[in-house]
């Protein structure tokens, strides 16, 4: 019988052209290592990869990230100019808005960033940043199923806007949702 090995728990970052550029035995090993940065402290995934006991590595590897079904780089872009411009209009985002402070332009690079390794693309967010911690980065901020709602609703219409009815998009937004409830932190 074949040695069981980690897998990748349909997370995508296990992709066929990265085993072919670098072996399987070095993609499980930099999956779990990523894994351990990235999700140790309970922040629910997104495509992020995740290391478990379980399938065979060729089971998963021809997966595509929600990053490569969206449109990659230019897509990641898209949404997220579109979404804090939505932040920046929309009267019941006001609040949300404000907590940002007055100039966007670094917080779209940063969640840009995040969003792109999130997604199973590029890692440009935890090399500069280190572990996410995302719900401990918010704490600061308080978040209730109102705020939580408010940019819900700017992010529901950046998708609408630049990534239409699809099944990468449904599953997105799934996850971002999921992600936006763990942010509360207040009743
Ligand atoms: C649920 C409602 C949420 C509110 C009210 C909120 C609000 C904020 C605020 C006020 C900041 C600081 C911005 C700044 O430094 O100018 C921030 C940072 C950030 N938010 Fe949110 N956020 C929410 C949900 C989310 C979700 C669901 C995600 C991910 C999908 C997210 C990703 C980020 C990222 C990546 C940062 C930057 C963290 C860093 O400095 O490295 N936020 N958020």
């Amino acid at each position: 019988m074949a040695p069981r090995r980690p897998r990748d728990n349909g997370s995508g970052a296990m992709r066929a052209v990265a085993g072919r550029r670098h072996g399987a035995g070095q993609l499980v090993a930099g999956a779990l290592r990523r894994a351990e940065i990235l999700i140790s402290d309970g922040e629910p995934k997104g495509d992020f990869p995740v290391g478990q006991e379980g399938e065979r590595l060729s089971a998963t590897a021809e997966k595509l990230s929600i990053y490569e079904r969206i449109g990659g780089e230019k897509a990641v872009d898209r949404l997220v100019q579109a979404f804090y411009d939505h932040m920046d209009a929309l009267p019941q985002a006001a609040e949300v808005r404000e907590m940002h402070g007055p100039e966007l332009t670094e917080i779209r690079k940063v969640f840009r960033n995040y969003l792109t390794e999130w997604t199973g693309g590029p890692a440009l967010y935890s090399p500069v940043k280190g572990h996410p911690r995302l719900r401990q980065r918010h704490l600061p901020f308080a978040i209730d199923d109102a705020r939580r709602d408010a940019w819900m609703a700017c992010m529901i219409r950046a998708l609408d806007d630049t990534l239409g009815d699809t099944p990468a998009r449904r599953e997105l937004e799934g996850n971002i949702s999921k992600l936006a409830d763990w942010m509360r932190n207040r009743a």
